[in-house]
């Protein structure tokens, strides 16, 4: 089995790049095996029995836990995200889209940065209005999730560590009040749901919030980036969303666009026993990791990765994992990004700058993320 790190490059890069040597499956740093064929990475995310998502010694809900553990916290998360439940809250998304757009749209033309200044301020505040935490937290949840990024991407242990406490203490201001008086927010919910037939601890609430927004902020806002950039390539494409598409259809669309570019790059498994992956044999207690933006663009599976075509390449999108870790914040996300991408739409036509002049400049991001880390795009305001 080859060898082939995947720090400091980018993502998708890296398994076109193993793709074009046919290697499905490499050694990367420490021993990890590394899954970028299409067909072996579905495999080991629906057989949860042989790759066990217990890869932490942090408590992590329900990310972390396997069988009979995660089924459980898995049903009682999945009524708070359920498509009906969350679509609910399309008309509250619809509003923080109009302001984000407002605040930005603030001349005929304006280039700004679909990342840092549309992507994360719509993520955080979307993600406030959901969870009923305090609108004061925004300024210090936007700085967080911009310094995350920047730790993350740096593989500083103490940069990280120093990330991670920052969170846990926006996290205990969030909760702290609720757990003193709790209302009617998702938040307080949580915090009082006894359908485990307890309560939850409150180690458990804030590993289940933790979840929630920790990763998905950054997910989100990625996310809006990679959007933004395939609708600024494809006027057609915007047009087509502008005159408005069906729930179905607008869903296969994004889901299309992020396959080419997943920002949400991998997740870990450990082996539960020896087994042959791609040919390759793993010992039992061997890490694995993921790769989802690698086998979103295996040619085994799809033709032509760079191609556009929703309809034909639905039934093998992984860009929301597949299997029982499959994720639980999709339709969410989706209520998220129809609502931003409409009000954007509505307000202006979104276009690539001039790339010499534009600021911030366009920088792609590297493992262990995906996407752009900026991305200026300008924004023409529509008459009417
Ligand atoms: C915005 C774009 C998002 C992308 C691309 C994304 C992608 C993914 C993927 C690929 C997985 C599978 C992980 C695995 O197999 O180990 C996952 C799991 C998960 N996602 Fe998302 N996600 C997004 C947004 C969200 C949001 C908004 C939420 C919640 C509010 C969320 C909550 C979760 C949770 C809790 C899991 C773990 C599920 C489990 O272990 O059973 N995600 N996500």
């Amino acid at each position: 089995m080859p060898a082939a790190d995947p720090t400091a490059t980018q993502p998708v890069a890296y398994g076109d790049g193993l793709h074009a040597r046919g290697c499905p499956v490499v050694h990367g740093p420490g021993g990890e095996v590394i899954v970028v064929g299409h067909e072996e990475t579905r495999r080991v995310a629906e057989d949860a029995e042989t790759f066990s998502s217990s890869v932490s010694r942090f408590l992590q809900i329900p990310n972390g836990l396997d069988g009979e553990e995660h089924r459980r916290f898995r049903a009682l998360l999945d009524t708070y995200l359920d498509a009906s439940v969350v679509q609910n809250l399309s008309g509250g998304f619809h509003a923080v889209a109009r302001e984000v757009v407002a605040e930005h749209l603030t001349g005929e033309t304006v280039t700004v940065d679909a990342v840092g200044d549309l992507g994360d301020t719509f993520a955080v505040r979307t993600m406030l209005d959901w969870l009923g935490w305090a609108p004061e937290l925004e300024d210090r949840l936007v700085a967080w999730v911009k310094e995350n990024n920047v730790a993350t991407r740096s593989g500083e242990l103490e940069r990280t560590a120093a990330a991670a406490a920052e969170f846990d203490a926006i996290i205990d201001a969030a909760v702290g009040p609720k757990l003193a008086d709790p209302g009617e927010d998702v938040t307080s919910r949580l915090i009082e749901d006894d359908s485990l037939g307890r309560r939850l601890t409150r180690e458990e609430v804030v590993s289940i919030l933790r979840n929630w927004t920790g990763g998905d902020l950054s997910s989100m806002s990625y996310c809006i980036g990679v959007l933004l950039k395939a609708l600024a390539d494809n006027p057609p494409l915007q047009e087509r969303l502008r005159a408005g598409v069906g729930g179905a259809e607008f869903e296969a669309i994004v889901d299309e666009v992020l396959r080419r570019d997943s920002p949400f790059v991998s997740n870990r498994r450990v082996t539960t026993c020896p087994v042959t992956l791609g040919g390759v044999e793993v010992p039992e207690g061997n890490q694995i990791r993921l790769h989802w933006t690698a086998a979103n663009r295996d040619p085994e599976a799809f033709e032509d990765p760079d191609g556009f075509d929703p309809e034909a390449h639905a039934d093998k999108n992984l860009v929301w994992g597949a299997g029982p870790h499959y994720c639980p914040g999709k339709a969410l996300s989706m209520v998220e990004l129809e609502a931003f991408l409409t009000e954007l739409l509505r307000a202006a036509s979104v276009r690539n700058p001039d790339w010499e002049e534009a600021q911030p400049a366009a920088v792609r991001e590297i493992h262990p993320v995906g996407g752009w880390s900026s991305l200026p795009v300008t924004l023409v305001r529509l008459d009417g």
